[in-house]
């Protein structure tokens, strides 16, 4: 995977957000001084690379038993989250490095209960860690724990520094491309850097980037993903589907409604045998959201509705 192949190792090496980056330079120079921090901003324009660096840069060689990554929204909840905080915590670092350090990952999932507990795992582990704490959207985290940290809010990436990552990858892969092509690149990535180097490389992988190759991969990179959705909920895998479905919408920022302008799509392609009552069921999610219901909600009860209906 690219996006992986190219992650910065080194925070100078991360694009745009020099802002940030800057100030974040200035407070490693004193690292032991260094706050509980929190990064907020949409997907795919480098905040847990940041966190990862900062990582590197604080830990060295240590990093390996000094830093613990969490993600919030995992289902097992703040009960686990806790329970690996503690024991993380359990034993000071060495002496060599001024803390250990936990990257808590979509922290903006956890209910607010959840997050007033986990304000009190941090202060309890304060002594020992520092804690970057990484959000998509600010407003839901609570502001006892935003006012303990540092708050960072990441922007999307320009025009000009996403097209010259992508041509320093391309370049790096040797794949073929044209200024169009890149330019529709960017623009179906809206900013972020993730959604457009995967579309990089899937355009590539298919010969030369140019805006046709663009839109074409991209537009069956997420029929793809659908028919997968599609199959999933249809034989009952209802949290396969559902993570998927919320993946497409909170990663790659598909809106609910072409998300079922492309399951409808979907149905005839997926060979299912009453695609009529699949059909139905999709309006009937459509109207619920058009009026104004939970999106999420409605959408992943439509998943369920799907299953039943696969039995
Ligand atoms: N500012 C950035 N500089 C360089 N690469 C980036 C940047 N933002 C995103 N990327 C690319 O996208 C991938 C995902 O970035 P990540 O930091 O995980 O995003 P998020 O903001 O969602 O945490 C990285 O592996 C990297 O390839
Ligand atoms: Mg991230």
């Amino acid at each position: 995977m690219w996006v992986e192949k190219y992650r910065p190792k080194k925070l100078a090496d991360v694009v745009d957000q020099k802002e940030i980056i800057g100030s974040i330079e200035a407070l490693l120079k004193n690292a032991g001084e260094m706050p509980h921090l929190l990064f907020s901003g949409s997907a795919g324009v480098g905040k847990t690379t940041t966190a990862l660096c900062i990582a590197r840069q604080v830990l060295g060689p240590h990093i390996q038993d000094n830093l613990l990554e969490l993600n919030a929204s995992d289902e097992r909840g703040i009960g686990m989250v806790r329970d690996k905080v503690k024991r993380f915590s359990n034993f000071a670092a060495f002496e060599e490095i001024p803390f250990k350090i936990i990257i808590l990952d979509e922290a903006d999932e956890m209910t607010a209960d959840a997050q007033t507990a986990l304000r009190r795992t941090i202060e309890d582990a304060s002594k020992i860690c520092r804690f970057i704490i990484v959000a998509n959207n600010i407003s839901k985290i609570i502001d006892p724990i935003q006012s303990r940290c540092a708050v960072y809010k990441f922007t999307s990436i320009p025009e000009k520094e996403a097209m010259a990552q992508l041509k320093k990858i391309a370049k790096g892969e040797k794949a073929s491309i044209d200024e169009e092509g890149l330019k529709e690149v960017y623009e179906q990535s809206e900013g972020d850097l993730r959604h457009a180097i995967n579309i990089l490389q899937a355009a590539a992988s298919s010969g030369a980037v140019t805006a046709e190759s663009v839109r074409t991969s991209a537009g069956q990179a997420r029929k793809g993903d659908v028919d997968g959705i599609l199959k999933r909920a249809l034989a009952g895998d209802l949290s396969g589907a559902r993570e998927r479905m919320v993946e497409l919408i909170k990663v790659y920022g598909m809106s609910e409604s072409d998300f079922l302008k492309y399951v409808s799509a979907a149905v005839f392609r997926s060979g299912a045998g009453d695609p009529g009552a699949i059909l139905r069921i999709i309006a009937e999610y459509d109207y619920r959201i058009l009026s104004g219901a939970n999106p999420e909600i409605q959408l992943s009860a439509m998943l369920a509705e799907l299953g039943s209906l696969g039995k």
